[in-house]
């Protein structure tokens, strides 16, 4: 009996690991800014915002309630088989053995606790496969927007396609006008390595793979901002590498969209700074529409302004972070590819001044 509680013992050590296998879903340990507007709780995957989320929780709470009975039916076994054999134990080994009588081997009690993990197995195999193809083969409805992501290290470039402009580092989509959510389809794709994109309210974790595309489905049903972060070690900046998704009413995504669409907004007023930007080697990296900036390995910069964060959410986007971005991006993200480009002062003041303007 004894040996049998201990092989119960790590059936349930067994189990308990398994729950813990779950706890990384459990909290989402998301670094962000704290002056960001959250309007939609935590970042946790226990608060869906969005149909795929409240798939992915339903399956969740399955798991950890299959989990928690087995934990308790175990330890239940454990206390009892500790309890029911002490007394025994002890007048056992006031005999001549010392030991009480030994079971080896028995077929029902070896067969069970083999059939039982499988058929929980089994089933929790089935309930995930079935949840995973369920939002797997969600195809885009007519009319729904389709947002294509690359992950670069260490930050995330939206490209919205048909609609001719390129962001970073938040992600707009709406809702539409009536309440009702609308669905979003990314496709994500690498420019370097594995990056995984995981904003835990409006859905599931999902890989960015170079040279693959993987397509996330998200449904929001409700406005405001929701965080989340590169979910696949990517190296120095892994934990740099931020996401802002921010939900609309349809028409303000509408006005957002208008405005993205735009040129750079040109301010003669800053002119001198946008002269000093455009003969720096910065225009090798960014793009600012409607001047002579069409870099595309570092953010579009069109429309700076209109994002809230800067360094893919490393710093809020203030003017003083600006310029301290702009003198040396090493210091807010050490490791990211943009080099301090050893401007003056006066130098860094003019061209931030001119950066202000792109709303
Ligand atoms: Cu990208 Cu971690």
């Amino acid at each position: 009996m004894r040996q049998i509680a201990a092989r119960e013992g790590s059936v349930a050590l067994f189990a308990t690991l398994a729950a813990t296998c779950v706890a990384p879903a459990l909290t989402a340990a998301l670094v962000c800014d704290p002056s960001l507007p959250l309007h939609s709780g935590t970042p946790s995957m226990f608060d869906p915002r969005s149909a795929p989320a409240e798939m992915i929780l339903d399956i969740t709470w399955l798991v950890i309630a299959i989990c928690a009975v087995i934990f308790v039916v175990m330890e239940g076994l454990i206390i009892w088989a500790i309890i029911r054999y002490r007394a025994k134990h002890a007048r056992d080994t006031a005999g001549d053995t010392g030991e009480p009588p030994q079971v080896y081997g028995s077929n029902p009690i070896e067969l069970a606790w083999t059939v039982i993990p499988l058929l929980i197995v089994f089933v929790l195999f089935l309930v995930s496969a079935r949840g995973i193809f369920e939002i797997d083969k969600q195809e885009p409805p007519p009319g729904a927007l389709e947002v294509r992501v690359v992950g670069h290290r260490w930050w995330w470039e939206f490209d919205y396609g048909d609609l001719g402009f390129s962001t970073a580092a938040e992600l707009h989509i709406p809702l539409t006008k009536d309440g009702q959510p609308q669905s979003v389809f990314l496709t994500l794709e690498s420019a370097d390595v594995i990056h995984s994109f995981w904003v835990p309210q409006l859905g599931g974790k999902k890989d960015v793979v170079p040279g693959r595309t993987n397509y996330l489905w998200l449904q929001p049903r409700e406005t405001g901002r929701f965080v989340g972060q590169c979910a696949e070690y990517c190296g120095a900046q892994h934990a740099g590498m931020l996401i802002n998704v921010v939900v609309h009413e349809e028409d303000d995504f509408n006005a957002w969209v208008a405005n993205q669409q735009k040129p750079a907004h040109d301010d003669p007023a800053t002119a001198d700074g946008r002269d000093l930007f455009l003969s720096t080697a910065c225009i090798n990296c960014h793009t600012v529409r409607g001047t002579v900036a069409n870099g595309t390995f570092a953010p579009d910069l069109t429309h700076l302004m209109s994002r809230s964060v800067l360094g893919s959410g490393v710093i809020a986007n203030t003017p003083e972070h600006l310029r301290a971005w702009v003198w040396d991006p090493q210091d807010a993200k050490p490791g990211c590819d943009m080099p301090a480009m050893k401007l003056t002062r006066e130098d860094t003041d003019r061209i931030c001044a001119w950066l202000e303007t792109l709303h």
